[in-house]
């Protein structure tokens, strides 16, 4: 049990590698590293509290713009990370699924991608939705075109777009955590989130532990959802 009202599917908006490392004098790259390192550390905390998915905005569309070196970067460690952690994964019963456009990522990595997903399918513990190459607005937009070229519909509904998102057997995300201040989505989950509670914190990603996140959880577990009705 994770708290007093359902709690299955928390999406996490990773802010603030670059600043938590400059603030100490290293580079940005060491603050995406420690970054990774407090993902392991969230999602072994999301099992024990009986979370069913996580989703983390681990890159976005507009990451790109970032310098090539930095983005080289955040390629590499994602490779990594799938490759030193897919045998822990699948011993500890994780799923993982991958959101976002595969345009634009290399061919090894995405047959690397390809082939995770496929290992660690029959998972059920936890699903790890990560969120690289994504944004909300492409997500919309794809689905779209998954109904025009799948049916001949000439107007949709919202069932619809909701079973041509990439994920579309995942529920929407109860609550949604930013990390490092900023009150903004940019591009996060645009369609999922609309009835979503927010957390936002100043502590940086890789200084997110147990303990702040529990704080985001008992938050959580004080509001009142109505979903656009009145409290009964
Ligand atoms: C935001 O920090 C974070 C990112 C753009 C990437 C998040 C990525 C990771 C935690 C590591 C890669 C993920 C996986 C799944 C291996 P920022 O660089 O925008 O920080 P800043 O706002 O302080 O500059």
């Amino acid at each position: 049990m994770n708290g007093n009202i359902s709690l299955n599917h928390i999406g996490i908006i990773m802010d603030g590698n670059g600043r938590w490392a400059l603030k100490q004098g290293k580079n940005r790259v060491y603050g995406h590293t420690e970054g990774v390192k407090n993902l392991k550390n969230i999602l072994e905390i999301s099992i024990e509290l009986g979370i069913k998915y996580l989703t983390v905005y681990a890159f976005s569309t507009e990451n790109w713009k970032r310098p090539k070196s930095e983005v080289d970067a955040l390629m590499f460690l994602f490779k990594e990370y799938l490759l030193n952690e897919v045998n822990n994964l699948n011993k500890n019963g994780i799923k993982i699924v991958f959101s976002g456009r595969k345009n634009g990522l290399n061919d090894s990595l995405i047959k690397l991608m390809d082939d995770i997903e496929e290992k660690l399918k029959y998972n059920d513990k936890i699903t790890l939705n990560i969120a690289f190459n994504y944004g909300g607005r492409a997500e919309i937009v794809d689905a779209v075109n998954k109904i025009i070229k799948e049916t001949d519909k000439k107007i949709i509904d919202e069932e619809d777009i909701q079973n041509h998102l990439y994920q579309s057997n995942i529920p929407d995300p109860e609550l949604i955590i930013r990390t490092s201040g900023e009150f903004r989505i940019s591009n996060f989950l645009l369609w999922q989130i609309a009835y979503s509670e927010f957390y936002i914190t100043d502590k940086y990603w890789p200084e997110f532990n147990k303990e702040e996140f529990m704080k985001a959880i008992s938050s959580y577990n004080k509001r009142e959802r109505k979903f656009g009705g009145l409290k009964i």
